[in-house]
């Protein structure tokens, strides 16, 4: 990155900050999340097969600490955090009431506040990284996270696909019409979407599960597993390229050789 693009990208960053913390942090969002309290099947399989049992996980973007309570019999430590305040206060509140001792904080996913080689699992779950926009920022969490990750610990995240048919409806074959003339493209990409629950709206990035699977090996990653959302729900637990094309979540289980 040159010294011109660093202001920009954190101009960026602070940005979707912001908008995160308007987005999760109040209303009819902070009220969904805090109710939720179920693993979805994709995530009940990868869990269960690739993490360890025992040791310490840590939970990057926990949000009102779902999957944390949810794991808190499988692990013997758990850090979790969010760069929401709002939410780590629910989360704090449910832990009091539970006594599960999760150590919640609030904290950004690109500059991980904690010791290298800590962990023996990471979790950012429920296409939390998504909500990361600038790809360097992106990148920095792949390489936040496998810092943090002992030799042999097991990162696991999930990711919703550019490649589907609603986004060849509404991005793809609008743009190609327009290059041949036919139509008008607004200039929209699947790398960017905006979200809207009620009046809050927040943008998203959709991932290139190609181009994730490749950064994950530059970053210095094994994938041990990638699969979606729809084929677990099937019980379809083998490796297919046809996970590559469903638009809803993508599980990557990647190990620190
Ligand atoms: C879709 S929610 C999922 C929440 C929770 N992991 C779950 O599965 O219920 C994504 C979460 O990622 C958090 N997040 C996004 N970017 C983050 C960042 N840079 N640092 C920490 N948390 C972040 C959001 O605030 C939000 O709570």
């Amino acid at each position: 990155m040159t010294a011109s693009r660093q202001p920009e990208a954190e101009i960026i960053n602070f940005r979707s900050v912001i908008e995160k913390q308007l987005f999760y942090g109040r209303g009819e969002v902070l009220e969904q999340y805090s109710r939720a309290w179920d693993l979805r099947t994709g995530e009940a399989y990868v869990f269960d097969k690739f993490f360890p049992t025992g040791g310490r996980l840590l939970d990057v973007g926990c949000g009102t600490g779902r999957t944390s309570f949810l794991l808190a019999d499988r692990f013997d430590e758990i850090d979790a955090f969010d760069i929401v305040p709002e939410m780590i206060e629910v989360a704090r509140k449910r832990d009091a009431e539970l006594r599960t001792k999760i150590n919640f904080f609030v904290g950004d996913a690109t500059h991980l506040p904690v010791a290298s080689t800590r962990y023996d699992a990471v979790l950012f779950a429920y296409n939390g990284i998504e909500g990361i926009l600038d790809k360097q920022s992106q990148m920095n969490v792949l390489s936040e996270v496998f810092r943090v990750l002992r030799s042999g610990g097991v990162f696991i995240f999930t990711t919703k696909s550019c490649f589907n048919a609603n986004y060849a409806r509404r991005f793809y074959i609008p743009r190609l019409m327009a290059q041949i003339g036919i139509g008008r493209h607004d200039g929209g990409t699947p790398l960017e979407v905006e979200v809207t629950q009620g009046n809050q709206k927040m943008r998203w990035h959709t991932t290139n599960p190609l181009a994730m699977k490749a950064q994950l090996r530059r970053t210095g990653f094994e994938l041990l597993y990638f699969n979606s959302e729809v084929r677990l729900g099937r019980g379809q637990t083998g490796s297919s390229l046809a996970a590559n094309f469903h638009r809803w979540d993508h599980f990557y289980a990647c190990r620190k050789p």
